[in-house]
């Protein structure tokens, strides 16, 4: 069935089998201390290889990136070393997979801060989201943030270069910059939360500036534009992170995007696709035709898909590939039940962050010919 999401996709310089992605999720299962990948998380990955590529979840890119316990990094040797036992896994299944790399900014608490100290932002307004900071993933008000200076940008791009050089090192098929979802990147670039008055704001051109500086110290990092996405989520807003004209705001940083070369551009389009906010129809085709007519690759869609709307949108053209999210959580073989049209299991949220194999890497695959026909 749907057999427009098994064409084979070329995604720069990666070969897609299909068009079934997996959408990076936070589930707070690296050993600590220290944010390490380990065996479950191989294991969880390995399972999913049969996704035409996989996002891998988000990736702090240095201490200071952090927002949420135990989520794995890729800032130390012991990481990088970690996270090649996990792309080893994945190839040998024959799958693909890139990371997706993350600074939280405000959007942390001092307690998973180095030296306690407050996290950084483009501002000192606090984040009003909460997260959790220890092993009982309770839920605590983020710490107001303290606005970076000017001087200490180019050491907060750097992190991400460095950061791409590990990846590269750990055996991924390329990178995500996480620009979405009210962490750093989207603090700059939304005009909602950027009040800056150096040339980081103000302006739209300021305020890409940052977004666009990361984007292109990754390409040269990684050495080949064609390894690295970028995933936004321009009509999702939360709070003061808003913009006052999100499809000038994100047509503008999709335009600088494809003209760095990217392999694709991925948005988060909505999380509830009954209550589909109608901007969605003209802004994200806007945003899409930016990025590719300035000479980016492939877009992704992503938000609240069944596998029939899948198809119909790649059918449609309205995406080059749907990266599926939280089906993939309790579907390990999801492309597998895909073709045969089901059974879905539904994922189970008590299971989403934290603990170990249960709800993790705990679901059978099944097995094709009896279910199918079940
Ligand atoms: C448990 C969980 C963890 C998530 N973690 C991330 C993440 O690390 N990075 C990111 O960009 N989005 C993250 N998201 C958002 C998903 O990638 C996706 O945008 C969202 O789940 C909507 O897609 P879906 O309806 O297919 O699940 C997460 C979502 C869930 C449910």
């Amino acid at each position: 069935m749907h057999d427009a999401l098994f064409n084979p996709l070329t995604v720069g310089s990666i070969e897609a089998p299909n068009r079934i992605f997996m959408a990076p999720l936070t589930r707070s299962r690296s050993s600590m201390p220290g944010n390490v990948p380990n065996d479950i998380m191989a294991d969880y990955y390995a399972q999913r290889a049969g996704s035409g590529l996989i996002i891998a979840e988000a990736t702090p890119v240095s201490p200071r990136g952090h927002g949420y316990y135990a989520t794995p990094g890729v800032h130390t040797d012991a990481q990088e070393a970690a996270w090649k036992k996990v792309t080893d896994a994945v190839h040998a299944k024959g799958g693909r997979i890139v990371l997706q790399l993350w600074h939280v900014g405000r959007v942390s608490h001092s307690a998973l801060q180095p030296n306690n100290e407050p996290p950084v932002s483009s501002t000192n307004a606090p984040s009003l989201s909460k997260t959790y900071i220890d092993s009982t993933f309770e839920r605590y008000e983020n710490t107001p943030p303290r606005i970076l200076e000017t001087d200490e940008i180019p050491g907060v791009i750097q992190e991400f270069a460095d950061a791409t050089a590990r990846a590269k090192r750990a055996g991924f098929d390329g990178v995500e910059i996480h620009g979405a979802n009210t962490y750093l990147l989207d603090q700059f670039t939304r005009d909602g939360v950027n009040k800056r008055t150096d040339h980081y704001g103000g302006s739209l051109e300021n305020r890409l500036r940052l977004p666009l500086e990361v984007a292109r110290a990754v390409v040269d990092a990684w050495g080949d534009a064609g390894r690295v996405g970028y995933r936004i989520s321009p009509l999702s807003e939360h709070r003061d992170v808003v913009d006052s004209d999100p499809r000038a705001t994100f047509s503008a940083l999709a335009k600088g995007l494809g003209e760095l070369g990217l392999a694709y551009l991925h948005a988060v389009e909505t999380w509830d696709r009954s209550n589909l906010d109608p901007r969605v129809k003209s802004v994200i085709p806007a945003i899409v035709e930016s990025f590719k007519n300035a000479g980016g690759g492939v877009y992704i869609g992503n938000g609240d898909y069944s596998p029939e709307q899948a198809a119909q949108a790649v059918e449609s053209g309205w995406v080059d590939a749907i990266a599926f999210g939280r089906l993939w959580i309790p579907n390990p073989d999801l492309e597998t039940r895909i073709k045969l049209g089901g059974p879905y299991r539904e994922p189970d949220q008590s299971t989403f962050y934290g603990g170990g194999a249960e709800g993790y890497n705990d679901f059978e695959p099944l097995n094709a010919g009896e279910e199918a026909n079940a």
